[in-house]
């Protein structure tokens, strides 16, 4: 029997291009790994009727741990993001970005080490909104007027931002166990609960309440306003350890935090729960490049890299993490994405599949 049965879930567009890559970096480290593959993704609609097919969650739940390509979200079909649903079934609650700088990777800072954890199921992202000119929206505007809460124009949609005291505490104290088991030394809580002050104030006042509890444990608190967040981050990058934040802010601050480092292509993640984790790169499915051997697989591989530790396998983790910085440091064999960035054009660019092999060479 393998010691360690992990969901794999190819995904869309770059996907299965990236995630064979990874798996074949992952099989080099010699860590025992039997994988069920899994298909979910605009590719299987025809065939099940569903992007998210049951078995896929079945499948993640039976084995806890899973690792995925990106998966397109079809536009104007009705169906919800595979992406947000597999967060919000199983209640995948935190999403971990590390965004650390490789030397090589053509970024403009070489001294990024931040960790952003985004909280995974509500918020703006909660999926509840009210279409333009439907009988919900009129309600929901009527009541707002009734209430004296304000004046909605009867023209709009309506999106919800709720923010409960039980997300908000369960997302910081996930920060804080974090930072505490990575020998981190600072959280910050970004918000704008100076507008938003049922919303974003109620979570700033759990996420200093459970600062409370973690004091004398040295980790330093504060907290930060997105806006100015994002002014310092691209300022001081390098001061910066691990941010705590709502979902919407998590999202476009990740997108940040991996421009700082040298882009999406190299931007690993980790949704994680009570239950199951499920590794997947910040990045989306790249439909330009799908198929083309092209894509920078880093995201997958440094993805592959949180879910060996998250196994236990420490050492694969650090010897995965190790031959992809001797990789893009040396600058010989990268992708057109690395390439560009440190030479300015994509001449003398390698494929995926020949980044992966490089990447394998260099354990
Ligand atoms: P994207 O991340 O796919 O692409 C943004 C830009 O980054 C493009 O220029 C793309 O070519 C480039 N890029 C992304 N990954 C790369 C890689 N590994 N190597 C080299 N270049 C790379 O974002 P976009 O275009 O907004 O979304 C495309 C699709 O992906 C959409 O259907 C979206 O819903 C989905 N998506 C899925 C995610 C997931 O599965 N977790 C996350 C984000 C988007």
């Amino acid at each position: 029997m393998s010691k360690h049965t992990v969901t794999l879930i190819p995904g869309d567009g770059i996907g299965p291009e990236i995630t064979t890559a990874m798996r074949r970096v992952v099989e080099a480290t010699g860590v025992d790994i039997e994988w069920e593959v899994a298909e979910a993704g605009a590719s299987v609609m025809p065939r099940y009727g569903t992007p998210l097919p049951p078995e896929v969650l079945d499948s993640i739940r039976r084995n806890k741990v899973a690792i995925k390509g990106p998966i397109t979200t079809p536009v104007g079909t009705g169906f919800r993001s595979v992406n947000v649903s597999i967060r919000k079934e199983l209640d995948l609650f935190a999403c971990v970005r590390p965004a650390f700088s490789i030397a090589g990777s053509g970024a403009r800072y070489d001294d990024v080490d931040l960790v952003i954890v985004r909280e995974n199921t509500e918020d703006l992202y909660a999926g509840i909104e009210f279409e333009e000119g439907s009988e919900g929206a009129r309600k929901l505007i009527d009541f707002a007027a009734s209430e004296g809460a304000g004046v909605i124009r009867p023209d709009s949609g309506i999106s919800l931002k709720p923010i409960s005291i039980f997300c908000s505490r369960r997302i910081v104290r996930h920060a804080f166990e974090y930072a505490l088991a990575n020998g981190r030394k600072r959280v910050t809580a970004v918000h704008k609960a100076n507008i938003l002050k049922h919303s974003d104030g109620l979570f700033l006042r759990v996420a200093r309440e459970v600062a409370a509890e973690y004091e004398g444990r040295g980790i330093e608190f504060e907290d930060y306003i997105v806006d100015a967040t994002c002014m310092q981050l691209v300022l001081h990058p390098e001061r910066w350890d691990v941010l705590v934040l709502p979902n919407l802010y998590g999202d476009i601050v990740s997108d940040l935090a991996a421009g700082l480092i040298g882009g999406l292509g190299i931007a690993p993640g980790a949704n994680i729960g009570a239950e199951c984790a499920v590794f997947e790169p910040v990045h989306g499915s790249a439909p330009r490049y799908a198929g083309k051997d092209m894509a920078n697989p880093t995201a997958e591989i440094l993805s592959a890299a949180l879910m060996l530790k998250h196994l236990g396998e420490e050492v694969a983790a650090g010897r995965v993490l190790a031959a992809v910085r001797s990789v893009i440091g040396a600058g010989e064999q990268v992708t057109y994405d690395v390439k560009r960035s440190t030479t300015g054009s994509t001449d003398g660019a390698v494929g995926t599949r020949a980044y992966a092999d490089a990447v394998i060479g260099a354990m």
